[in-house]
């Protein structure tokens, strides 16, 4: 319930709102917020809290980033939004040759929609179609225990059927098929053999590439990548990554495609794609996906089209956001987050609720008994200013990448006291 100190605007629309990830009657009320700047969250009530999750894992650049903001506030004077569907508009062109330019390989085709979701959705249609359109029939999608890849009813069906969130749904689901990532010879072995047995039911691998986010903050290494880019060769299917949480220097390279040296069929981005102002997504395919749509057949098109597709200030964001990766040094940013976030994080390990320590890049996870109370930990951090949103038995810390040294100091050592270092 809002405390009667509130301002008028929350108390008012307490009643009306509907929170994600949330049980409406037992869920703490969120903390009103009335200004951001770099890694702060201004409160209402005067706190002001470090984020440590860089806004679920958007603001990349810290929050207001002044080149984002005069970027947006240019291209609302001229043209906020144009529809895509018959219209064209630079923001949109620029960015999709960008991208195309940073992706490695010939990953240049881009189709934008609006949410992390919607585009693992059109990623899947495009996989499933680009075989129906040569007239083959493998319509499922093998993805891998532990994954999440978005809400909505096609994506909730690549999800971890048991840990994921969306267990309640599986009976309505599309059957799809789930397996172990192949990171020892057993699961290698396991996932060969689903393969023998559904290659032909099947149209593409999905995976998170790295690190696996929502799911656990589970991470692997490079080979798991390369085993998956053989057998998609060797069975004929289409490897989609998913890089809404891994892209844009989250594990250190720009891409965790790159710093594999795998090249997907499929990519998703989104989440920092716009530096986390606004709400923007792409799915990139390679030429020879492209090409199964591309003919004089008007059925072989991808029929899909979200209303903002492409949308100006969103592409107009992005291309600013493009813009900071090109001059400021995120690169080495990443790497001095992430020695200290190895250094400082280390010595939880030697706390008695705690199960793992482990970093990639600019992640790091503290990885608890299950008995342990995440709330509580939640509650004790936010007494030490310290903005994050544990989940299950997992904190972790996804900072901006423009962090400073100090106010990464004050997350890393709250988490150690709270732990009980
Ligand atoms: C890897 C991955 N894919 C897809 C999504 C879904 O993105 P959105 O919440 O924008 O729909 C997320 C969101 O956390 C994600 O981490």
């Amino acid at each position: 319930m809002p405390r009667p100190n509130h301002p008028q605007w929350f108390e008012q629309g307490a009643a009306h709102i509907w929170l994600p990830y949330a049980q409406m009657k037992t869920a703490a009320p969120p903390l009103p917020v009335v200004k951001t700047a770099g890694s702060r969250l201004y409160l209402d009530d005067g706190r002001e809290l470090i984020d440590g999750v860089a806004n679920w894992w958007t603001a990349c650049h810290g929050m207001n980033h002044p080149h984002i903001q005069r970027t947006i506030h240019a291209q609302i004077d001229v043209l906020p939004h144009v529809m895509m569907g018959g219209l064209a508009h630079e923001q949109s062109y620029r960015l999709a040759s960008r991208l195309a330019a940073l992706l490695p390989g010939d990953l240049n085709h881009v189709f934008f929609s609006d949410s992390g979701s919607v585009a693992v959705e059109v990623a899947l249609k495009m996989a499933i179609q680009a075989r129906l359109n040569h007239g083959g029939k493998g319509h499922k999608i093998l993805s891998f225990r532990g994954g999440y890849h978005g809400d909505t009813f096609a994506t909730m069906s690549v999800c971890d059927p048991e840990e994921g969130m969306h267990h309640l749904f599986q009976s309505v689901l599309l059957q799809n098929i789930i397996a172990d990532l192949p990171t020892t010879p057993e699961h290698i072995t396991a996932l060969r053999d689903i393969l023998d047995r559904h290659h032909t039911e099947l149209a593409a691998i999905l995976v998170e590439p790295l690190v696996q986010g929502a799911g656990g903050m589970v991470m692997h290494d490079h080979s798991v990548l390369h085993i998956l880019r053989e057998l998609a060769d060797e069975y004929g299917l289409t490897l989609i990554f998913d890089e809404i949480f891994t892209g844009f220097h989250r594990t250190g390279a720009l891409f965790a495609c790159e710093s594999a040296g795998v090249v997907p069929d499929i990519i998703t981005l989104s989440k920092a794609l716009t530096g986390g102002f606004l709400p923007l997504a792409a799915t990139i395919a390679r030429t020879h996906i492209f090409n199964a749509f591309y003919d004089d057949n008007p059925q072989h098109a991808l029929m899909h089209g979200p209303t903002f597709m492409g949308n100006a200030l969103a592409c107009a964001a992005a291309n600013a956001s493009l813009d900071l990766f090109e001059r400021e040094p995120r690169a080495e940013q990443v790497r001095a987050i992430e020695a200290h976030l190895r250094e400082s994080l280390e010595p939880c390990r030697s706390a008695t609720h705690v199960r793992d320590v482990r970093v990639i890049g600019a992640i790091g996870v503290v990885e608890l008994e299950s008995s342990v109370d995440v709330r509580v930990i939640q509650h004790e951090l936010i007494a030490r200013q310290v903005w994050v949103r544990p989940f299950r038995n997992i904190i972790y810390l996804t900072p901006a990448l423009t962090i400073t040294s100090d106010d990464l100091n004050q997350l890393t050592t709250a988490i150690t006291h709270v732990v009980g270092v």
